[in-house]
């Protein structure tokens, strides 16, 4: 086989793909379900349409394009990631794994191969959870992972429910036809940028997921006592968000303590009301996220950092409530797959590492029904949600190649 990515058309459906965006370029925001993820969607359907693919959409918008192979009544192998993207995003976040995928599939396509397994391109629905407040909305549900009455109870910000938003976007139907069978997939493959700085550093071409780091988010209710900021004495206040900041170092010391460089944490949102220079906060919102490849340690985090929740609370004279939006357990890549893709690097003369995913992906949660790796590129000083992301054409060129290679040779094989 003599696969050839072609990278000046890839880039260019990149760079399209971009500009379909709710902030100025070089930013993107893409929040799901917006007008402009849904014409963004449409772009995406369109191409796979293109490439002679069977598009579908399920009930909650996660979009299958599939290539059929010759043994159609083989389950499939699954490739893809997001195109959801948060406030002041990059461009690179999930597009690659969603444009590279399809470009995989195009090179083999060009190159006449015939899979005997299906190859199917998958664009999950809100990986990022701008809307929800909750990551991976979409795999969740296709892996079973997710209540569903907890997914039906999921509201914006705005109190408006998961369920109107499906009106809005026109995916309607019942949400219990999400979920995919075990062995739907016979393997699933992720394309997707590093988001952090270890291939660059190391001049690797590409890294070979072992393993997701398990992460958790939490929302946390703090109510205090309001007033005016002129004549509520020091003495007499129970402020909401002075008791928000000292849990918000609480969160940080928690983590830094947890004797492990692994161990990570965030506090990402912060909402006071009533919001007013001359107004005691008496209520605040805060959005936190903990991450660590131990699932134990991440969670004895957790419980270090709720023990000085109750601190702070009795000393402050505030109530604190917490509530666990997701504590999920870390995944395991599958050993053939991590094979298949080192085998395609190989191919080409790629240099690859192994490594493990900081960052959370849908494969974290399609590993729930299928055999899964990824594969990471390098990117720019391990910059990710942030405007300046960036990878290079290069780099987006071996990563799509040796997917190609490994989706081609997990797709031939009989069991
Ligand atoms: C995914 O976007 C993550 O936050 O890891
Ligand atoms: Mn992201
Ligand atoms: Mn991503």
């Amino acid at each position: 086989m003599n696969l050839k990515i072609n990278i000046a058309q890839l880039s260019t459906e990149l760079e399209t793909l971009a500009s379909f965006s709710d902030a100025p370029a070089p930013a993107v925001t893409r929040v799901v379900f917006s007008e402009t993820d849904l014409r963004a969607r449409c772009y995406i359907k369109d191409l796979c349409a293109n490439a002679g693919l069977t598009v579908r959409e399920d009930a909650v918008g996660n979009t299958f394009a599939r290539w059929i192979g010759s043994d159609p009544e083989l389950p499939a192998i699954g490739t893809g990631s997001h195109i959801d993207a948060i406030p002041n995003a990059g461009r690179y976040d999930g597009t690659v794994g969603v444009l590279g995928g399809l470009e995989a599939i195009r090179a083999l396509q060009r190159e006449g191969v015939r899979p005997r397994r299906s190859i199917e391109l998958v664009l999950f629905t809100s990986e990022e959870p701008t809307r929800f407040g909750i990551g991976c909305l979409g795999s969740r549900l296709l892996s079973g992972a997710l209540d569903l009455a907890k997914a039906s109870s999921l509201k914006d910000k705005e109190g408006k429910p998961l369920d109107e938003w499906r009106e809005t976007a026109r995916f309607t139907g019942d949400l219990r036809s999400v979920a995919l069978p075990q062995g739907h997939y016979a393997g699933f493959v992720e394309l997707h940028i590093e988001q952090g700085p270890l291939l660059e550093q190391h001049g690797t071409a590409l890294g070979v997921v072992t393993a997701i780091a398990a992460p958790a988010s939490l929302r946390i209710w703090i109510e205090g006592e309001g007033g005016h900021a002129g004549a509520v004495l020091m003495p007499n206040r129970r402020d909401a968000l002075c008791a928000a900041a000292e849990i918000t170092l609480a969160l940080e010391a928690a983590v830094r303590n947890s004797g492990a460089v692994d161990t990570v944490g965030t506090t990402g949102v912060c909402d006071v009301f009533p919001g007013a220079i001359n107004s005691i906060p008496v209520r605040v919102r805060l959005e936190m996220d903990v991450r660590d490849i131990d699932e134990a340690r991440r969670d004895s985090v957790l419980a270090r950092f709720r023990a000085s929740c109750e601190e702070i609370a009795a000393r402050r004279r505030v109530a604190v409530r917490i509530e666990m939006i997701n504590a999920d357990p870390p995944a395991a890549c599958d050993k053939q797959i991590i094979a298949a893709l080192a085998d395609g690097a190989a191919r080409h003369r790629l240099s690859c590492e192994h490594m493990v995913s900081r960052a959370y992906h849908d494969s974290l949660f399609m590993a729930r029904i299928a055999p899964v790796a990824m594969l990471f590129i390098p990117c720019r000083g391990g910059f990710s949600h942030r405007p300046d992301e960036f990878a290079s054409p290069e780099a987006i060129m071996n990563g799509t190649l040796s997917l190609a290679e490994a989706l081609a040779e997990l797709a031939a094989r009989g069991n």
